[in-house]
């Protein structure tokens, strides 16, 4: 073949927030796949917030990417050329195969998928990696039941569009939190939430009182910082806080925090944080279920596609932002 393979690789660690020349777009031989390896084309990159602590050279609960290697990231693809037993040309598979065009991977690392089902892409979101983060968060951790009230932050995301659709569907009352009137809408109208709060209007403490008027049950947050601090007030006896993210610290050098620490003790509250990686025994039943949902359209899942890598670097500046809705994803040419 003499198709050059296109990556984008880490260039320089971010100083503060970080910007697109932190990346570089470099073209490279197509790998070749050794014994029980697999080659893949990619029709599907996804972007996630993990991503930005890869960028740094930290300690983390996964190493860093090396300046000058290519980026981490799920993908989602087809089977081109294969040297093991269980794929074949065609399949569709997810890997994590990183920012480009092309990838080898161990057949071991390799996912096969049905993409007739539920499209390819949404093995990526709602029924990949977010859509499992929401469900064990949701089921194993808050183990949220009929009745109760869950409250779920980034609510207009990947992870938490699903947490949020999944607590309704299992009979709870569901409050959003997002950033601007838009997404809040969204939330309740697209995606079925009973209610939802913008966190970027004034008087956040008096509108989540307002709208919380039987306390919280289930707190599912992936922000952290004020607003986690101001629904910690709002926690009733016994409930439970999953810690999926905190995305509001991430390049904040002087975040918010919680500032009381008593309301936890005083309600009995468990809170627990997670990786979802660590779950692994869990996928399967939560892809299933996912997939299910999706299929039958009980859960929707709206999609940010950024079209080609070259866009990726903008487009993960976007999602850092808050400028994607759903899940933001790069449509490989
Ligand atoms: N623990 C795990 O295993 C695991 C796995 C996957 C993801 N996560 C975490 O889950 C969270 C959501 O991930 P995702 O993939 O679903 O991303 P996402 O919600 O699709 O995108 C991130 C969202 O975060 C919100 N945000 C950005 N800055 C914020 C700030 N300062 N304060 C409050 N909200 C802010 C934005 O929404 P608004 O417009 O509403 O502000 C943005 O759309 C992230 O924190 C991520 O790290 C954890």
């Amino acid at each position: 073949m003499t198709e050059l393979n296109r990556q984008i690789t880490l260039l320089s660690r971010p100083a503060g927030r970080p910007c697109e020349a932190n990346f570089r777009l470099v073209e490279s031989p197509l790998p070749t796949p050794g014994q029980g390896q697999v080659l893949v084309r990619n029709h599907w990159l996804s972007l996630d917030p993990y991503m930005r602590g890869r960028m740094m050279d930290v300690r983390n609960y996964a190493p860093p990417v090396g300046i000058g290697e290519v980026m981490v990231g799920d993908t989602a693809g087809e089977v081109i050329l294969s040297h093991h037993p269980d794929f074949r040309p065609g399949d569709r598979v997810v890997g994590a195969l990183g920012w480009q065009r092309y990838g080898v991977a161990e057949g071991e690392a390799l996912r096969k998928v049905d993409a007739e089902r539920i499209p390819l892409s949404v093995h990526l979101g709602a029924a990949g990696m977010p859509g499992v983060t929401a469900y064990v968060g949701l089921t194993d951790l808050c183990a949220a039941k009929a009745g109760e009230t869950v409250v779920v932050t980034a609510a207009a995301g990947a992870v938490g569009s699903v947490a949020g659709q999944l607590a309704r569907l299992r009979g709870c009352t569901v409050v959003g939190v997002a950033g601007g009137a838009a997404k809040c809408r969204h939330v309740v109208e697209a995606l079925g939430f009973h209610d939802c709060v913008d966190y970027k209007a004034p008087e956040l403490r008096r509108r989540l009182k307002a709208a919380l008027p039987n306390g919280v049950d289930c707190l599912f947050d992936n922000v952290g910082g004020e607003v986690l601090d101001a629904l910690l007030g709002r926690l009733n006896p016994f409930s439970r806080v999953t810690l999926c993210g905190a995305i509001s610290e991430v390049d904040n050098p002087s975040p918010h925090g919680v500032r009381r620490l008593l309301p936890l003790i005083v309600n009995r509250v468990r809170v627990q944080g997670f990786i979802v990686g660590d779950h692994r025994a869990r996928w399967a039943a939560a892809i299933d279920e996912l997939s299910g949902h999706v299929a039958s359209g009980r859960i929707r899942c709206h999609e940010t596609v950024a079209e080609g890598l070259a866009a990726a670097p903008a487009a993960f500046l976007d999602l850092l932002a808050g400028r994607s809705l759903g899940k933001q994803l790069v449509r490989l040419e």
